[in-house]
């Protein structure tokens, strides 16, 4: 049995937690997460600076709690992982600076993790992930990607959102509706009550210069901004706001696109296997539609265990076990953090002498 103990510290959650795998299958011997949502929901979202200040108060704590719950010896831990990119620079900084004393204290090895990679691997603690090359639908608050993963967690991404993430425009709507932050567990709250049929709204698609439309590619910022148009006029004409009828209809919609984008890439790209994960796979909207459409195409679903959809370390370690499997991955201990990293160079984080 291989242990890792792993480090979330990207944006608003502090997240400390230990699992193991034995072959194909893993384990989460603890995963605490203290969310720090009340701290930045007066401000209707995440302030980076307090976040940082909030990891660097929080993660002792955290840490202490995930080691005692695990009810594993620090002794017996393989790894230690931490989030590296992309995320809050502040934030990433915390965790890793606290993974990577551990390692030198206790003389072990350090990986550095990618968060995207750290949400596909959420599949791993579901029965009959997939094992061969699969397409990830990965929703969050910062990203809305369609990536393919081979083998050996080779990755491409084959679109992304060219604005605002699918999770933002759940956010900067329930803004909008007065529902607070944040928007995406509220807006599905109200919806439930709501006429998802009522309005028509946009789906936005990005132009290719070359003639029509990328396929693959999002775009929601025009969405929002027709959602805030429609409230606009209703209130003009001093009518009430159908607040669950709107949220219904830009959930559907939202919901929508993310399968038809979805389904297309993965019949396109010959592969039969999806996965989605990221905070926005939560929704039950999208879960059921995803699931509907697919099996239409003869196309399996993979979903992402709801509690472990938005941010958790348990992800980040699962992702840590993956690389495990493969000597050449793991990092030096002069890797520092990232903002911004494509997927597609998640293997920078495994050279002798990063970037950076
Ligand atoms: O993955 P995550 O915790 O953080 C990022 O890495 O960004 O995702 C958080 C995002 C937020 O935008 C939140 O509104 C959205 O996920 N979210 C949801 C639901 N639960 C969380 N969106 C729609 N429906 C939900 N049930
Ligand atoms: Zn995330």
């Amino acid at each position: 049995m291989r242990k890792v103990l792993a480090i979330e510290t990207s944006c608003d959650e502090t997240s400390v937690s230990v699992v193991s795998n034995v072959g194909d299958t893993y384990k989460i011997h603890s995963n605490i997460i203290a969310s720090q949502i009340s701290d930045h929901s007066k401000w209707g979202g995440v302030v980076p600076e307090l976040a940082a200040r909030k990891h660097l108060e929080l993660l002792p704590f955290v840490l202490a709690e995930a080691i005692k719950e695990s009810k594993i010896n620090f002794d017996e831990i393989d790894a230690v992982a931490s989030t590296v990119a992309p995320g809050l620079v502040g934030c990433l900084r915390v965790g890793s600076i606290t993974a990577r004393s551990l390692c030198t204290l206790h003389s072990k090895p350090f990986l550095g993790i990618h968060h995207l990679e750290g949400h596909l691997s959420s599949i791993l603690f579901s029965e009959n992930y997939p094992k061969k090359s699969f397409l990830t639908l990965l929703v969050s608050g910062g990203h809305t990607e369609l990536i393919r993963v081979e083998e050996k967690r080779k990755m491409q991404s084959l679109g992304k959102s060219f604005d605002d993430a699918a999770g933002e425009a759940f956010d900067k709507v329930g803004r909008l509706l007065g529902l607070g932050y944040p928007g995406g567990p509220a807006i599905e709250r109200i919806a439930k009550n709501g006429n998802s049929g009522r309005f028509n709204l946009p789906k936005c698609k990005i132009s290719d210069k070359q003639g029509g439309f990328l396929k693959y590619d999002f775009s929601f910022s025009g969405l929002k901004t027709a959602v805030l148009r429609l409230v606009e006029k209703i209130n003009i004409e001093g009518g009430e706001i159908p607040i669950s009828d709107i949220a219904a209809s830009f959930e559907r919609v939202v919901a929508e696109v993310l399968v038809e984008r979805t389904i297309n890439c993965a019949r396109e790209q010959g592969l039969d296997d999806v996965v989605v994960v990221g905070g926005v796979a939560a929704n039950n909207t999208l879960r059921k539609m995803m699931i509907s459409e697919a099996s239409k195409k003869s196309i399996r679903v993979h979903l992402a265990p709801i509690n472990l959809c938005t941010d958790n370390a348990a992800m980040i370690g699962a992702a840590a076990l993956f690389r495990l499997k493969f000597k050449e991955h793991i990092s030096s201990l002069k890797l520092g953090v990232s903002g911004r990293l494509p997927i597609d160079r998640a293997t920078y984080l495994y050279e002798e002498n990063p970037p950076f």
